[in-house]
């Protein structure tokens, strides 16, 4: 059985939420609706663009087989400024998107003190106060953000650079390529979370829903707001239903 998700669901109504329709199932919750997930794959496109484009411009003598995807060295410097920007410009509308739903609390600090426990799994259920955003990604966001901030600035100075002069243009490549290459990283972490690392999280991009399992395991304090039901009560349950199925006494 299937539910349009009209009204449920965060973010502005936007038009292409409108027509871009999110179907969720029996079992499942509305994570990300169209606006948001065009967005995501928007600057997510424009962002390893702008990496494939600027590896071939800052180390040709490894990456020159990238330059040719862009029409050769001159064209691939012409177009990298736009990747860019454009990853910056779809970048800043989930930035406005996101906001609120990304604003640090106190709780966020707990948890930024029990990230090896996130790491080892040490807990079957992430603590009761994770809401829609954990603070991991609370954490890449920010640093999204101002990685957007260094990219524009320097990119800028580095493009009209009889502008700026010398000094100012050298230290931008620096800032530059730093930034590049910590956004990196963090973005391999990323997609690895998303997709081995925690079955299930693709689907909140890709269809705009996840499954309630998900959302009581990785997001408590949301599951608890849109559903009004107790999470740990909730993966009691399932658990006791699955020992069920299974044939075996869950006591
Ligand atoms: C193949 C590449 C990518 C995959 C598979 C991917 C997947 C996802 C998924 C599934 C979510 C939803 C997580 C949730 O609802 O909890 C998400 C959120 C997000 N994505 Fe991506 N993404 C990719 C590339 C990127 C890129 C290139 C950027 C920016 C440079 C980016 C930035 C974000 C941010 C800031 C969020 C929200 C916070 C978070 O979940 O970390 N993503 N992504």
């Amino acid at each position: 059985m299937a539910t349009p998700a009209k009204s449920i669901g965060r973010g502005p109504d936007h038009f292409i939420n409108r027509i871009g329709l999110t179907v969720v199932y029996v079992g499942e919750l509305l994570r990300h609706r169209a606006y948001t997930r065009f967005l995501h794959w928007a600057y997510g496109i424009f962002f390893f663009l702008a990496l494939i484009s600027g590896f071939g411009i800052y180390m040709p003598w490894i990456f020159r087989w990238f330059t040719p995807l862009f029409g050769g060295g001159a064209m691939t410097r012409m177009l990298h400024p736009w990747f860019g920007l454009g990853f910056v410009f779809f970048f800043g509308l989930q930035a406005l998107n996101w906001l609120t739903l990304m604003a640090w609390g106190p709780g966020d600090t707990r948890w930024m003190k029990r990230l090896k426990d996130y790491v080892t799994h040490r807990d079957s259920i992430e603590p009761p106060d994770v809401g829609f955003f954990n603070a991991g990604q609370k954490a890449q966001f920010w640093e999204i953000v101002g990685g957007c901030i260094a990219y524009v600035t320097t990119g800028v100075i580095m493009w009209f650079p009889e502008i700026f002069g010398r000094w100012l243009v050298a230290v931008s490549y620096v800032i530059h390529d730093i930034s590049a290459l910590i956004m990196l990283a963090g973005i391999f972490i990323h997609i690895y979370l998303s997709t081995i690392g925690e079955p299930g999280t693709m689907q909140a991009m890709t269809r705009g829903t996840v499954s309630e399992a998900w959302a009581w395991t990785h997001h408590p304090a949301w599951y608890k707001d849109v559903t009004g039901r107790d999470p740990q009560q909730a993966l009691e349950e399932a658990r006791r239903k699955l020992n069920e199925t299974a044939g075996v006494s869950g006591k």
